[in-house]
């Protein structure tokens, strides 16, 4: 999929029928694959994405064949993401090596600052069919079980009228706000700002499409306000790097002298289907 237009209106779709795409990060084949099956099965789209730590790991090429290698499987083009990435460089590269969307994360910067590289980033995406995500407000945590709290701060927050300098001096078609969410799982459940949502949708949603960054720990009944208020793309992680590293350990304990990866790796791609099923399911309304 390389046109601007057409990758759009899987967005503009969901947001017209009141769903959100799921947005699934991987770094390991075996995850891929538990997202993939989790969407075939169920029939409800899906994209995947690769932080810039899990690009590295993986490699940005195998990340881009991977997914090709899916949608000839699934016959269905899958949109991939470049997730978090900090740099103009970083991004160029994953633009380079066929990723569909980049995600320039210039939230610790100066708002200046960040629209200047965001702007360029989207100047270079738009030649090449790529679409764009920015951030505004500061999300705290990693994808991770965290074991104290973490404290989000007022100062994190998205304001609404930043939100909307950005998105219009950058042309970007995503915003990935911080509304009270957080990267990982926290002991103390999030609580989303759905009034600052709602405002925030006010000021940019002819423009862009509005982004929910960790996905992973907040309940159901937020996930579905969020949605109602103009979330239309969720990104979640810690949830399923929990199945597939309680999938590995379940499968290592059973098969005690087993070597081989086939006999192995099964439950553990069951695992994250069945978690990425769970996450299609709510952000579909078909829970
Ligand atoms: O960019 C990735 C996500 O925001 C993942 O967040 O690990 O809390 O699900 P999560
Ligand atoms: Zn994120």
């Amino acid at each position: 999929m390389s046109d601007i237009g057409k990758k759009r209106a899987f967005f503009e779709k969901a947001r017209k029928s009141g769903y959100a795409i799921g947005a699934f990060n991987f770094s390991e084949i075996s995850q891929l694959k538990g997202i993939v099956e989790a969407s075939s099965r169920l029939g409800l789209p899906f994209m995947a994405e690769t932080s810039q730590a899990e690009s590295s790991y993986l490699g940005a090429q195998t990340a881009v064949a991977l997914k090709k290698a899916a949608e000839l499987e699934i016959k269905k083009p899958i949109i991939l993401n470049l997730d978090h990435g900090r740099s103009f460089e970083i991004l160029k590269s994953a633009i380079d090596a066929g990723y569909d969307m980049v995600h320039f994360d210039g939230s610790k910067l100066p708002l200046s600052e960040n629209i200047k590289i965001a702007k360029k980033v989207v100047n270079y995406a738009r030649k090449n069919g790529v679409l764009v995500e920015g951030e505004v407000g500061y999300l705290r945590g990693a994808s991770k079980i965290h074991t104290e709290d973490v404290i989000i701060c007022q100062k994190d927050m998205t304001c609404p009228e930043e939100a909307r300098e950005f998105v219009e001096n950058t042309g970007v078609d995503f915003l990935a706000i911080a509304i009270g969410n957080l990267h990982g799982i926290s002991a103390k459940k999030p609580k989303l700002d759905i009034k600052r949502l709602a405002e925030i949708n006010k000021a940019v949603r002819k423009s862009a499409f509005l982004v929910l960054h960790g996905g992973s720990g907040i309940p159901p009944a937020q996930i579905k306000k969020a949605i109602e208020n103009g979330i239309v793309k969720i990104n979640v992680n810690t949830e399923l790097r929990i199945a597939w590293r309680n999938g590995l350990r379940n499968s290592l304990i059973k098969n005690r002298d087993e070597v081989a990866p086939p006999v192995i790796m099964p439950s553990v791609i069951e695992e994250v289907r069945k978690a990425a099923e769970a996450k299609l399911k709510l952000f579909s309304g078909k829970n």
